[in-house]
């Protein structure tokens, strides 16, 4: 190990305007939408705090009193369940607020992933930060940030997380330009392109919702102009960093990750992991998957 300073700090943007989403989220951020009955923030939280992060800030936008409220003590609902001696539930309701030290900040419009980022700057200061996107859930039995965090502790610089995908679906993402190092689930980043058009990606690993940024990151993201659908992309930022010595913070690895992500935020990915969930779920299989079979068969 060396002595590069330790990540403490998780930040969750969750300021999207979900609009692949609507109309459940005009009023109610996507982030909050249940996976079977525990909104997808709180299982990002989860894995947060699971790799040893109980700073976590949260990015949030218009609708942020849900998100604010589901992370905070709600005395009348617990009194009520007290009063009643349901105690099972008194503990899934104090499960949320007793998880993390949760701060918030407002990201005013949403002018993109890399300005949520931005928005962290005050409350991180110069310390490397985890960054997890709120609506792309990793399998908690995929210990993909706790790797990460290792391999930032040991190459200094920025980490994302990489997946493998089919050639064709390579240009609905970020794809990155890879090459190999000593450890075989390591590569180091030489290029970021969002969305190559067909033919013109440099790999078949795409970016996913999870980051390690050297605090070096928000001197570029001042300085990154609007890009793709005029937003402020945090692609940008990190393909500028790779660029930069590592003394200024510059250098950019990836983790390839074989395990499970479930993307929550577009409608057929959100459905496959709600049946999923549900179907892993000791209190509900029994009943669900000889329904959902039973149900399959007669399509
Ligand atoms: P997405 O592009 O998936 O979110 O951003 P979106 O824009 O809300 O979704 P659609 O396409 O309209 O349905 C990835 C993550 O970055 C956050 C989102 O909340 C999501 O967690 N984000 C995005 C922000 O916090 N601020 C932004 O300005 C944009």
């Amino acid at each position: 190990m060396t002595d590069f300073a330790p990540v403490l700090k998780a930040v969750v943007p969750a300021a999207g305007l979900g609009t692949r989403f609507l109309p459940a989220t005009k009023a109610t951020p996507k982030e909050m939408l249940p996976i079977v009955d525990k909104p997808a923030i709180q299982y990002v939280v989860e894995e947060a705090v699971a790799a040893g992060l109980s700073d976590v800030l949260m990015v949030t936008g218009r609708s942020k009193r849900s998100i604010e409220d589901h992370f905070d003590r709600a005395y009348e609902l617990e009194e009520a369940l007290h009063a009643k001696g349901d105690e099972e539930r008194l503990a899934a309701v104090r499960e949320s607020s007793d998880l993390a030290v949760m701060h918030y900040v407002r990201q005013g419009e949403p002018r993109g992933l890399g300005h949520a980022v931005y928005c962290a700057r005050q409350h991180v200061g110069n310390e490397p930060f985890a960054v997890l996107l709120g609506d792309d859930l990793i399998d908690a039995r995929d210990a993909l940030l706790t790797r990460m965090i290792e391999v930032r502790q040991r190459y200094g610089g920025s980490v994302v997380a990489l997946m493998e995908v089919e050639p064709d679906q390579v240009s609905a993402y970020g794809c990155a330009a890879i090459e190999p190092t000593g450890e075989n689930d390591v590569v180091r980043i030489t290029d970021l392109v969002e969305k190559p058009a067909a033919g013109e990606a440099p790999s078949n690993w795409i970016v996913i919702g999870r980051y390690i940024c050297d605090p070096a990151v928000f001197d570029v993201l001042e300085k990154t102009p609007p890009g793709r659908a005029g937003e402020i992309q945090l692609t940008d930022a990190l393909r500028t960093l790779t660029d930069l010595p590592p003394e200024d913070g510059g250098g950019v690895y990836g983790v390839r990750f074989r395990g499970r992500r479930y993307d929550t935020g577009n409608k057929l990915e959100y459905l496959r992991t709600v049946v999923q969930f549900a179907a892993e779920r000791p209190d509900l299989a029994d009943d669900f998957v000889p329904w959902l079979k039973e149900f399959v068969a007669g399509l």
